[in-house]
């Protein structure tokens, strides 16, 4: 068995920013699936959100009100305001170990508008931020490889959780296939979302909800889950982020007829407009037959920025436009359209990064998440662009000191490796027996459209009915698949194959938590109840699994200093 004082699943931002933490004192083991370097993290692309006031006066208190206005009134209040608070210093701090952003003309930090704030408080690397901060916590990391061990390649199956307490994981080294048990004092997720349940999704292929649905296994129900955020700006058919930056340094958006047509939607903010309207508006204007070429297009326009500008600030979307479809935004408009981008909800927490067990806030001793697959909840049911890249440095950061508070002064609890690493094998050799006659790349392909086209952008409730009833069939196939690679080494289908278990899984919550959310808010639009209803919704809902299926309750939003008011741009 290995042993760890702690155990950190995720090595992307928060994972490494709570690693750096924890290892001032103990011991830890970072486990990613991937490398640290390939974390989705690295796809973050135009900023970090921070109230400097390099560029205009600026202040917490207004970077707090523009992240629950964008959130449409869901965010917990209490938590918001800690996190914009820490926003500074937090610019600095990775300033000083080394990541590199662009600068002012006077040297400061350059800042940047971004849709939602109403200053340009975006600090950015051109357009490569979450890669830049990925890489200088990664070398921050490897400075201080005598208390930490990283597990690159190695896939977490399910958490060990007795007597209320959680004391490990279980995992499998990808290379060589052996089955571990890792037993700590403490865990802590940071394993990202679940943007892949999506057909169009910017997000890496390793945002497969593995870690939402391993808690969810474990009795801890899912928090928000119908929020889920659409960028505007997906590479057409592929999703692949064109960063808001573009829109933010000034790029248009044109619909079939060459109309900058956010006038309609949101007068004021046009293209930097919070992300869930753009999206609403691109979807509307394709859906009223107004896409470019009659299409599902969008055009992003950045001609008018010139090639300096584009080669300065937007180096890289220009790139991934070149080599993806072979068009230069120096000279062409991109073809865009809205793409699942971010999870919203998650595994609840409360603002000190520990996991919660209910609406009451009970804690689950030794189980703390950070980052997207947390929900703590500061984006409430839209996320402000910027504040991801935030909220996963400020909360690993936290649930690095909250670890280190709770475990410093505990030994370990006893953990019955052969029984847990039972469990797993079991699991593992199930999916290895099976020799059915459906194919896992079908049922992965439709999963993802039915997701896209019933429980995306704009939904309602027959549609999402249809798809809680297709996902369920798609479940029951899901026991009927095929394995055709049965060897033991780097056998990469099979880890896929539990991931597809663990999105179909993630699906049914999503759609579930959907239909119960009879209203209109943030990313969360219902056609047959377009208006957001304070009244009866203005709670958190929190999904349970149970012997007789999922249910749904309804969790306090805190609120402090800012009620509810009309959401208008
Ligand atoms: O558009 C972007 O650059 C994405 C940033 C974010 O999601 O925060």
């Amino acid at each position: 068995m290995i042993q760890h004082d702690v155990v950190i699943v995720g090595a992307g931002l928060a994972g490494m920013r709570c690693a750096l933490e924890v290892c001032k004192d103990m011991d830890v083991g970072v486990l990613t699936k991937v490398y640290p370097s390939r974390s989705h993290s690295g796809a973050a692309q135009g900023g970090i959100a921070a109230s400097l006031g390099n560029v205009e006066s600026d202040s917490w208190e207004e970077h707090m009100y523009d992240t629950i206005k964008g959130g449409d009134f869901l965010n917990d209040q209490d938590a918001v305001e800690e996190y914009v608070k820490a926003a500074p210093n937090v610019i600095y701090e990775l300033e000083h170990m080394g990541c590199i952003f662009s600068r002012t003309a006077d040297g400061k930090i350059a800042q940047r508008s971004f849709g939602g704030h109403s200053k340009p408080r975006a600090c950015f690397s051109a357009d490569r931020t979450g890669h830049a901060i990925l890489h200088a916590l990664h070398e921050q990391l490897m400075k201080n490889s005598k208390s930490v061990k990283i597990y690159n390649e190695w896939y977490m199956h399910s958490l060990i959780v007795e007597d209320g307490r959680c004391n490990g994981v279980v995992v499998s080294n990808i290379q060589t296939g052996e089955v571990e048990v890792i037993q700590a004092k403490a865990v802590v997720f940071a394993t990202g979302g679940y943007g892949r349940v999506y057909n169009i999704t910017s997000n890496a292929f390793a945002g497969t909800a593995d870690g939402g649905m391993a808690a969810f296994e474990a009795g801890i129900p899912l928090e928000d889950t119908e929020f889920v955020q659409f960028h505007p700006s997906g590479l057409y058919r592929q999703g692949i982020l064109f960063s808001e930056a573009a829109r933010g340094e000034g790029g248009y958006l044109l619909n079939g007829k060459g109309e900058r047509f956010m006038e309609k939607y949101a007068p004021s903010r046009m293209e930097l407009a919070p992300r869930d309207i753009v999206a609403r508006a691109e979807q509307s204007e394709i859906n009223a037959g107004r896409g470019v070429d009659g299409k599902d297009i969008i055009h992003l326009d950045l001609r008018h920025l010139g090639k300096d500008r584009i080669m300065e600030r937007l180096p890289q979307i220009r790139q991934l436009g070149i080599d993806f479809i072979g068009v230069d935004c120096i000279t062409d408009c991109l073809p865009i359209q809205p793409t699942a981008h971010y999870s919203m909800g998650g595994i609840p927490t409360d603002k000190y990064s520990h996991v919660i067990l209910d609406e009451q806030g009970t804690r689950l001793n030794g189980f703390f998440a950070a980052g997207e697959c947390a929900c703590v909840s500061v984006h409430g049911g839209n996320r402000l662009g910027t504040n991801s890249l935030l909220d996963a440095v400020v909360f690993g950061e936290r649930a690095g000191k909250s670890v280190l508070d709770y475990a410093l002064n505990i030994d370990y609890a006893d953990v019955n490796e052969g029984q847990e690493k039972a469990r797993v094998l079991k699991k593992i050799e199930d999916v290895f027996q099976r020799d059915g006659s459906e194919c896992y790349e079908d049922i992965r392909n439709e999963m993802k459209k039915i997701m896209m086209s019933h429980c995306g952008v704009f939904r309602d409730e027959e549609k999402l009915k249809v798809c809680i009833d297709t996902l369920k069939d798609l479940q029951e196939r899901y026991k009927k698949g095929k394995v055709t690679d049965k060897g033991k080494l780097f056998n990469t289908e099979i880890y896929e194959i539990i991931e597809l278990g663990n999105m179909l899984s993630m699906a049914q919550v999503i759609a579930f938590a959907a239909l119960h959310r009879q209203e209109s808010r943030g990313g969360h639009f219902r056609t047959d109840f377009p208006k957001r209803d304070d009244e009866k919704f203005l709670h958190h809902s929190m999904v349970y699994g149970s012997p007789d299926g999922m249910i749904v309750k309804k969790k306090p939003v805190v609120i402090t200093k800012h009620q509810p008011a009309e959401r208008t741009y």
